[in-house]
């Protein structure tokens, strides 16, 4: 008895220094629980429409949710430890921290349809606006426009940029239902910026970041100011690209979703949820200008989120991402997706550099420095190598490799393998850099210190003449503006085929996407680079993330026009109204810049659309092989593909392009595309008469080749078939239909390529 009563006493006080420990080691037990849990999304049927949850329904879901975590969790308690957020409003999901086997338990569920892991996605970094043909003069419909919402999901906002004043706008659109609370760093919400969220569902802190809807990095400020910034005059880069920094639509709202944070990047989580708040809050456009997620669209939290917009008639603009020039590299491929990729515009940032011996070299990039002498003495990265370093290392000018001693003083030379000598060099005590990079020619890269960036070949001039003297010596002049021939798609730009689709052309469209000026946030120095001391309220920055939010603007331009359109009838109107591109100068063809330049002034009035509705989608899916359960992520509830109508066509889906892939090994390959249009012309009658442009090698005929409206909002189908032979490997060749009235051109590219 006695031994066991101090046993029980024993055991007793064991546990209460065990409980003591745990509560000490808390913090670290949970580092050490997160190695092994990770979170999850987990999807489940909608019992109830999935169109229309109301608040109360809300709530009950949400407690089904920690019901059925706690299932296998084995307590509420620890359900409610590990849910981190219910998805209630628009689809059926949560989003959970959970070992691989409590997510194998769940995703053998009946109630739950699909679980998948969080991943991280990440961001695709005023005159462009005139360049394409929307100047400040455009016929507006201000009422209507001042109607509009267009949602970001990115970094955040500025609030107090110039770009975000609310001066003559109204109270914002009674269907509002969105909200702006109190953060911190963020001075709140106005007419013009109406509503501000954030999502950081994973709760890791952020040192770099501020739990708010405010913008620490500049991108998600860029971003909102160019889909739908204030006019701002006289905005530049310390005087460069000096002009008007406005927005598409400078009369619609703006809702701004920070998803994505300084050292994390962009968690799936936390864009779903910044989907789901959107579409409740009532935003009209989503523009979102990140990638990296799933190339499976039922997999890609990207794909989900605007499928569901697209259910409640809000069209997504997506960037194509930068990882161009190569092929197959193009995301955000769904097709209720409008994907975006970059274009250059008519302007380039030049500096001169100017050599001891009187020779003039030019350089690219963005250096806003006055030089304080008429010469600097210039050295080699090389010929500085730190007595650890190689002279190979040295050239790199890696911050180790160089001898502080060698470049005080001094420009150096460098031929580095990523940005940032300028920032090497000036902490070293040095003036600044000359860098040869061969990369990303298009884009002018902003400078912390006096740098400008040169190619192989004036990089060649330049190391002969340090060669050729004992005291080489340059100077760098600031940054001026020169014209260039345009438009051109980057260089960065990510390029088809669609990997998630051999049937539907990505990316869909161009838009200028190179050395954009738009408002910036002084929260950071401009390169972000450490001892950076230039600080800006607009600043120049490249990238498709640059391009989305002008075609989202352009969607928002369309449907201040048309209130009542379709996301798809809007995407077909931006397509068919693009400016072609030249094939010649872009080698990569459709796969770089899908049906063109975005022109915004015709596609308010596109003559006919391509339109489809949220079942069509599900048509074209089951079409391309998704099947039941796949599909439920989508629509909340099993889809049974044997049991409905089957979509028409090769593609079974009715777009405004054409993509056939020919069939490995078959000397030819045949193709039936069926479309339908809709007259969205004046009423009277309107005839169309098809001209096809048939790609080399290829037979096109398009039947009728003519079709007769004689009002407004009728449908027509056509056919057109296709028939090529076969070619060499990723080989792409290009053509047209375009439908002609005596109004209209509605055009359609019409790609053919070789897997
Ligand atoms: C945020 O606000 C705090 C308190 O007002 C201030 O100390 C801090 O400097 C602010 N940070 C930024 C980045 O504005
Ligand atoms: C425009 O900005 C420049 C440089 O920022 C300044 O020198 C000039 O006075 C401004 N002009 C007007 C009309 O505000
Ligand atoms: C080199 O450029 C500088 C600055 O633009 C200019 O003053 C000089 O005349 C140029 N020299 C030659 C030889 O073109
Ligand atoms: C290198 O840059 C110089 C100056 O911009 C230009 O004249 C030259 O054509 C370029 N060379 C190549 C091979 O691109
Ligand atoms: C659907 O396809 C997946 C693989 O893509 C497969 O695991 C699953 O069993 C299929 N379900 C049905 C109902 O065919
Ligand atoms: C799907 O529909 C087909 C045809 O209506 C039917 O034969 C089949 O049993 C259904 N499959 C499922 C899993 O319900
Ligand atoms: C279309 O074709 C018909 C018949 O060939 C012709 O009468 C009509 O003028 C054409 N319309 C246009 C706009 O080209």
């Amino acid at each position: 008895m006695f031994s066991q009563k101090s046993f029980m006493i024993r055991s007793f006080s064991f546990l209460l220094l065990l409980l003591l420990l745990m509560i000490l080691l808390r913090k670290s037990v949970a580092v050490g629980d997160d190695r092994q849990k990770n979170f999850y999304i987990v999807f489940l049927r909608a019992d109830h429409a999935d169109d229309d949850i109301s608040p109360e329904n809300s709530l009950q879901i949400e407690s089904t949710h920690l019901n059925l975590l706690s299932s296998v969790k084995g307590s509420h308690h620890e359900a409610r430890e590990s849910m981190v957020y219910s998805y209630s409003k628009s689809f059926n999901a949560f989003a959970a921290k959970l070992s691989d086997n409590e997510a194998r338990k769940l995703s053998d569920m009946d109630e739950v349809v699909s679980v998948i892991p969080n991943g991280y996605c990440k961001l695709h970094t005023t005159r462009s606006w005139d360049f394409i043909g929307l100047p400040v003069t455009a016929k507006r419909r201000l009422k209507l426009e001042s109607d509009i919402i267009v949602g970001l999901l990115d970094t955040g906002t500025t609030p107090e940029s110039d770009s975000f004043k609310d001066d003559g706008l109204g109270p914002t659109p009674a269907k509002w239902k969105g909200s702006c609370g109190h953060f911190a760093n963020f001075s709140g919400c106005n007419n013009k910026l109406i509503g501000a969220k954030y999502f950081k569902l994973d709760g890791n802190p952020d040192s770099d970041d501020i739990l708010s809807p405010i913008d620490m990095d500049g991108h998600g400020t860029h971003t909102s100011s160019t889909a739908a910034g204030n006019l701002v005059p006289n905005a530049s880069l310390f005087g460069l690209a000096q002009g008007t920094a406005r927005g598409a639509v400078p009369s619609a709202r703006v809702a701004v979703y920070k998803v994505c944070w300084e050292s994390n990047g962009c968690a799936d989580m936390d864009i779903l949820a910044g989907f789901e708040a959107a579409i409740h809050d009532g935003v009209d456009v989503i523009s979102i200008s990140i990638g990296g997620g799933n190339p499976s669209y039922y997999e890609d939290s990207i794909a989900i989120g605007s499928f569901h917009a697209m259910k409640k008639g809000i069209i997504t603009v997506a960037s194509a991402g930068n990882d161009g020039p190569s092929l197959n590299t193009v995301v955000n491929t769904a097709p209720w997706i409008v994907t975006v990729g970059a274009s250059g515009i008519d302007r380039q940032f030049i500096s001169t550099v100017q050599l001891g011996n009187g020779q003039n070299v030019s350089g690219r990039g963005v250096n806003t420095f006055n030089p304080k002498q008429k010469q600097y003495p210039l050295i080699n990265g090389a010929d500085a190598a730190s007595s650890s370093a190689s002279k190979e290392e040295a050239r790199s000018c890696y911050p180790t490799s160089l001898d502080p001693k060698k470049v005080k003083g001094r420009l150096v030379y460098c031929i580095p393998d990523s940005s940032g000598s300028d920032s090497v060099v000036k902490a070293l005590g040095g003036i600044g850099a000359i860098m040869e990079n061969e990369q990303y020619l298009d884009l002018a890269q902003i400078f912390m210190a006096p740098a400008t960036a040169v190619n192989t070949s004036v990089g060649e001039s330049i190391t002969s003449y340090i060669k050729s003297t004992r005291s080489p010596s340059a100077v760098i002049y600031k940054t001026h503006e020169m014209k260039k021939p345009a438009p051109f798609v980057a260089s960065f730009s990510s390029r088809g085929p669609n990997s998630g689709s051999i049937h539907v052309l990505k990316p869909d469209i161009a838009a200028p996407g190179i050395n954009i000026l738009a408002s910036f946030t002084l929260r950071r120095s401009l390169t972000g680079q450490e001892g950076d001391t230039q600080f800006s309220k607009f600043t120049l920055m490249s990238g498709t993330s640059m391009a989305c939010p002008h075609v989202a603007g352009v969607a928002a331009y369309v449907k201040s026009f048309h209130p009542n359109w379709s996301p798809a009838a809007i995407r077909s109107a931006i397509i068919t109204t693009a400016k072609p591109m030249s094939k010649r100068v872009n080698v990569e063809a459709e796969f770089g810049y899908g049906g063109g330049q975005v022109n915004p002034m015709r596609a308010k009035n596109p003559g006919l659309v391509y339109d489809m509705d949220a079942f069509s989608y599900l048509q074209f899916l089951c079409h391309e092989g998704y099947n039941g359960s796949d599909l439920t992520v989508f629509t909340g509830s099993r889809v049974n593909c044997s049991s409905i109508l089957p979509g028409l066509g090769h593609d079974a889906i009715n777009y405004p392009t054409f993509q056939l892939a020919l069939r490995a090994k078959k000397p030819s390959t045949l193709a039936v595309f069926r479309r339908t249009v809709t007259n969205v012309g004046p009423d009277g009658p309107t005839m169309f008469n098809a001209t096809v442009n048939a790609p080399p090698g290829v037979q096109v005929t398009v039947s009728p080749n003519s079709l007769s409206f004689s009002k407004a909002l009728q449908k027509r189908s056509f056919k057109v078939v296709v028939k090529a032979k076969s070619m060499a490997s990723m080989k792409i060749v290009s053509g047209s239909l375009v439908w002609r009235s005596s109004r209209y051109n509605v055009r359609s590219p019409i790609v053919v390529y070789s897997p």
